[in-house]
């Protein structure tokens, strides 16, 4: 086999790649190592950027964005038992957020690709990279049993944090750069109608909480828990009830409950590779860089490379740190204070939330 670019990995970024390369007339071949239905089913991030919304829609994917993605012209900070609204609207000449799964994206990037006539290689097992040097590199894998060789001219790594892409690259060739961070995720995924119309963004003394949201009739929520945080020991009921305490606010604002229908624990971490290429080999995405959860940036930056320092500050303002003194601590309700009075610090909050310019 034979094409121009070999794309290893069918996330958002080996997916918009596709779309974007057919566009330009140039062949590529998608190589997935998990199912159709898995990739489809995954549930992953859910904020759009209006750079990613627009793109959907010149790429002729938007029809279902358009019917079923929820606009969010704001979001709230909550602090001191209260919550402070940032205008993403009308600090950003009219920008928004679009609240839409990611495995809805995956779901319309893969009907628009087969639609097309362009081949998708799900379950492809023992994927590797050669030859990333020469005129030629290629694609080895197994596709129902038979060995196969895709020779490209170009292979895009998107394969995520744990691809085998960015590990086919000697180590000597490529600096990371990276930061840990002492606390992980709880997330929840609640048949329960969303308990505000737009996210919560809570700082509490007892950690960090958020409330977000799939659809008018499913909630997610997370909280700020250690990073290796055993989900057995988290009882659906003990899960609430943590939310209620980190979510309150003084004027009686109710968290509405509803039935757990998935849950689990996500690690926290900043990280980037440079360069992102090797010889014929160019990274995207996830297995190029990280960033943490709270900016909501992971699935726009495998779109456009971007907000590295963005996701830090915003993990940075609203989580308790172990280290934590009480000077740390006015410091945050400090600078929070300031983002949600000053319309200097809120512009800057929304313009970076809704998205920088790509070009
Ligand atoms: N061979 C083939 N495919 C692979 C391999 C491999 N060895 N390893 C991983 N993959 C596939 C995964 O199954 C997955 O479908 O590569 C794809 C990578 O997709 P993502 O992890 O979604 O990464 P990316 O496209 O960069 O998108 C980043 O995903 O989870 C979010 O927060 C993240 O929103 C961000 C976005
Ligand atoms: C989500 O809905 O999963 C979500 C929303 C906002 C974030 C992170 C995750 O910052």
């Amino acid at each position: 086999m034979r094409t121009q670019v070999g794309i290893v990995g069918a996330g958002p970024a080996g997916l918009f790649l596709s779309l974007l390369l057919q566009r330009e007339g140039i062949e590529s071949v998608v190589v997935e190592m998990h199912s159709r239905k898995y990739v489809e089913e995954r549930i992953r991030a859910g904020v759009l950027e209006q750079g990613t919304v627009d793109l959907m829609h010149k790429l002729g994917v938007g029809e279902r964005l358009k019917l079923q993605g929820l606009e969010h012209g704001g979001i709230e900070l909550r602090f001191g038992g209260r919550g402070h609204r940032i205008d993403f609207r009308e600090l950003t000449n009219g920008k928004c957020v679009t609240i839409y799964a990611q495995h809805e994206v995956i779901k319309d990037l893969i009907a628009a690709r087969l639609a097309a006539g362009r081949p998708i290689i799900f379950a492809a097992e023992d994927v590797s990279v050669h030859n990333l040097e020469g005129a030629s590199p290629e694609i080895h894998f197994r596709a129902n049993g038979i060995s196969e060789k895709l020779e490209c001219d170009f292979i895009a790594g998107c394969d995520g944090f744990h691809g085998i892409c960015r590990p086919s690259i000697p180590a000597a060739a490529l600096r990371i750069f990276d930061r840990d961070y002492p606390f992980g995720w709880l997330g929840i995924l609640a048949q329960a109608p969303p308990s505000s119309h737009e996210l919560i963004y809570a700082y509490h003394e007892r950690g960090f909480a958020l409330l977000s949201m799939r659809s008018p009739e499913i909630s997610r929520l997370y909280l700020q828990c250690a990073p290796d945080e055993n989900i057995a020991n988290w009882a659906d009921e003990r899960i609430w009830k943590e939310l209620h305490k980190r979510l309150e606010t003084t004027d009686g604002w109710n968290l509405k409950e509803g039935p757990v229908i998935q849950k689990g624990v996500t690690g926290m971490r900043s990280f980037v590779t440079e360069p992102m290429q090797f010889g014929k080999l160019f990274l995207a995405g996830d297995a190029a860089h990280i960033v943490p959860p709270t900016g909501a940036k992971g699935l726009n930056l495998a779109v456009a490379d971007v907000v590295q320092r963005f996701s830090w500050w915003m993990t940075s303002l609203l989580h308790r740190f172990a280290s934590d003194n009480p000077f740390d601590e006015r410091r945050q309700l400090a600078e929070l204070d300031y983002v949600t009075s000053s319309r200097a610090a809120a512009q800057t909050l929304a313009e970076n939330y809704v998205g920088l310019p790509m070009e």
